[in-house]
């Protein structure tokens, strides 16, 4: 089977074994499968960059459904199963009248791996909305609920990225949203001046997710028209101190100070620097308008892609002394 229906980049590589799973039991019998190849879990595959055939029982995990498991004062929980495409589900949730997931508009992929990375946008990252998830444990095949502790959500991080890594399959998300009184994120600078020059004053829910979306399609290729997995590297995380000296030689340099005392500097900022924004070569390239998205102008194969990244992190490294990380799985 060829993947490239199945992942955002667009990259045409054979997988040995497939199984377009739509339902918990199915997913059992997968995992219970003899004489195949190991398995490979697949969700939206927005987040993945292929560099080669996969010998593999691919498991597509396409499972439909969402429901509201309780509605109380201003609150809803909502159980949204594996499958769900994200942004559809952020535009349903807003029909419903429910904020909470308006900043990540847009944002491509399934429900079901959305916790794995936990995706961020705008200042709202999914664990400020997440209640709990339901995984199978690949080993016993038995169902187990993680709260949003045990999960240990970070910056793009979290336990199913680091020690639960191929061993839980998300089945189902809790998404704890509100009904009435909404507690919206606009102070973003590009979200804020976005609202400002539409003029909204008192925004609601859609409002927010208007906007985002606006900036998102000005700033984000559409992976329907320009493969890509949005950023490519995180952004990242430096000592204050070399960042103290990065900004006596670069004094543009921005930064963010994070909590722990150190600082999050722009990667997109870096790779502009380094002459890559909007740069080419076959078929691979750095997007136009974003430095920290690569794209597959057509037939790029996920080793030319892997290529570019590589001497991006080699320009960036020379120049700053910061060795970014990708932010995507290279398979
Ligand atoms: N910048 C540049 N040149 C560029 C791109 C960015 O100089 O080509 C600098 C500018 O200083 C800009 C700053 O970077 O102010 C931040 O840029 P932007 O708001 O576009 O956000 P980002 O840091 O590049 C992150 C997330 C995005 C998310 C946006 C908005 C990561 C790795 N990426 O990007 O998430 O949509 O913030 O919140 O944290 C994704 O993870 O795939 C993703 C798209």
């Amino acid at each position: 089977v060829s993947l490239k229906p199945y992942n955002t980049f667009g990259i045409d590589v054979q997988a040995s074994h497939f199984v377009e799973v739509r339902s918990v039991d199915t997913l059992r019998e997968a995992l219970a499968l003899e004489g195949v190849p190991p398995p490979f879990i697949l969700g939206g595959g927005s987040n993945l960059l292929l560099t080669g055939p996969l010998k593999a029982l691919v498991l597509y995990i396409n499972i439909p459904g969402k429901e509201i498991v309780r509605e109380a004062g201003n609150e809803v929980v909502l159980r949204v199963m594996a499958g769900e495409n994200w942004h559809e589900l952020v535009m349903w949730s807003l029909r419903q009248g429910f904020g909470g997931l308006e900043n990540l508009s847009l944002i491509p992929g399934k429900a079901g791996t959305a916790p794995i990375q936990n995706i961020g946008a705008y200042g709202v990252e999914l664990k400020d909305v997440f209640q709990s998830c339901e995984a199978l444990d690949m080993a016993s095949g038995k169902l187990r609920r993680f709260d949003r502790e045990a999960c240990r959500f970070g910056y793009r991080d979290s336990f199913f990225k680091r020690e639960g890594k191929g061993k839980y399959i998300i089945v189902s998300v809790d998404f704890r949203l509100t009904r009435k009184e909404h507690q919206l994120h606009t102070s973003y600078g590009d979200l804020q001046k976005e609202l400002q020059a539409a003029g909204i004053t008192n925004p609601g829910p859609p409002d927010v997710a208007r906007a985002v979306i606006a900036i998102r399609q000005r700033k984000l290729p559409d992976p329907a028209q320009l493969g890509n997995s949005g950023s490519f590297f995180k952004n990242p995380v430096i000592p204050q101190t070399l960042y103290d000296d990065l900004k006596k030689q670069f004094p543009e340099l921005p930064g963010y100070l994070q909590d722990g005392g150190e600082v999050k500097v722009p990667a997109g900022w870096l790779i502009e620097r380094c002459g890559f924004k909007g740069f080419r070569q076959g078929d691979a390239g750095v997007h136009e308008h974003q430095a920290l998205v690569l794209v597959n102008y057509g037939r790029a194969s996920g080793q030319e892609i892997l290529g570019l990244s590589l001497d991006i992190r080699k320009a960036v490294l020379r120049e700053y002394s910061i060795a970014l990380q990708p932010e995507v799985n290279v398979i």
